[in-house]
């Protein structure tokens, strides 16, 4: 394995302040957004819109990665381009999602497992002659009642950990996903001991699997109180929380953390990250970054609504919305 074209990859995302774009919903995930917007939910579509993002001017400004979905790194754009190429054009590293979704846990109702681990090799080979130089991997925790279960989190990180080793394997960087949902009404503190928990497990892992930690970006929910939790707490407790709860979880050797937004609004989940990296500047160890769906994305498809005219206005908000991430990850951001 060769550690220093993993940390170039890392470098060039990460460049200038910038972050990464999750625009690879998968087909389910883009039939729920699309029938929320009331967009037609064909292939063409996904196309349409897909391209709408990858040729927006100035995008490369703020965004020096973004993660595609399997039929976007094979569709082209109206002109023929591969979306792979026209990112590449851009500047902007392409990277794709190999994981098969998280499934419902045999035996452990309400816990997911992330499948996809059969045939990696190979297809990141492929992925790889199409561009991508790195790769998203989610798995999915969730708080309910008696769960996460430790059995549910060792089955995930294990999976997490054999499919980073096939992507360095492939030099290709592994975003490593453990995300804990904001779905319940959990407070934050529950959030905090089972972040914890769910990252200290995983670290162990990685290093069990002799994951190269230099060479990998982990991609972790902010530590916040569930959606439906009555106590919501301020900007600046998220932050705390989630610094301290990273700093006793997540070595130093990592390079950077990219988070979710995980169903935060855009505003939110830029000030939280704001606050991260202004309150605690000289307390992170690693680059503290973004790969946002949601939270760049929503109000992007809200005013694309699926027609040729909207185009501009959508891309407009779609820069704006992710120079607001930039500035955040830049502890730059003013509302
Ligand atoms: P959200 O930012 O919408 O949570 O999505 C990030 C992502 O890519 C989840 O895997």
């Amino acid at each position: 394995m060769n550690t220093s074209i993993l940390k170039e990859t890392v470098d060039q995302i990460f460049a200038n302040g910038k972050g990464i774009l999750a625009m690879d919903e998968s087909t389910p995930t883009c039939e729920k957004r699309f029938e929320a917007a009331r967009i037609p939910k064909t292939s063409e579509m996904y196309r349409k819109y897909r391209e709408l993002i990858v040729t927006t001017t100035g995008l490369n400004e703020s965004i020096g990665g973004a993660i595609l979905f399997d039929e976007t790194i094979r569709q082209t754009t109206d002109s023929g381009e591969p979306m792979a190429k026209v990112l590449m054009d851009a500047g902007i590293v392409p990277g794709i999602k190999v994981d098969m979704g998280a499934k419902s846990l045999a035996g452990f109702p309400n816990e997911l497992v992330t499948e996809g681990l059969d045939g990696l090799r190979e297809r990141l080979k492929e992925y790889k002659t199409m561009g991508a130089r790195f790769a998203k991997w989610r798995a999915v925790i969730t708080i309910g009642d008696n769960i996460p279960t430790d059995a549910c989190i060792k089955a995930n990180v294990h999976a997490l950990a054999r499919y980073a080793a096939l992507c360095q394997e492939a030099e290709i960087v592994p975003i490593v996903e453990p995300e804990v949902l904001m779905d319940g009404d959990h407070t934050i503190q529950r959030c905090y001991e089972v972040t914890e928990n769910v990252l200290k497990t995983l670290f162990h892992q990685l290093y069990q699997f002799k994951i190269d930690l230099e060479g990998i970006i982990l991609k972790p929910n902010m530590v916040i109180a569930g959606k439906g939790c009555p106590i919501q707490n301020g900007i600046d407790e998220v932050a705390e929380a989630t610094v301290n709860c990273l700093r006793s979880s997540v070595p130093a050797s990592v390079p950077a953390i990219a988070f979710l937004s995980g169903g935060q609004s855009p505003q939110l989940a830029a000030e939280h990250l704001n606050a991260i990296n202004t309150n605690f500047k000289d307390m992170l160890p690693w680059i503290v970054a973004f790969s946002f769906a949601r939270a760049i994305q929503q109000p992007v498809l809200d005013a694309w609504k699926g027609e040729q005219s909207n185009v501009g206005e959508a891309q407009k908000l779609l820069s704006h919305r992710a120079k607001i991430a930039a500035a955040a990850r830049r502890g730059e951001y003013s509302c």
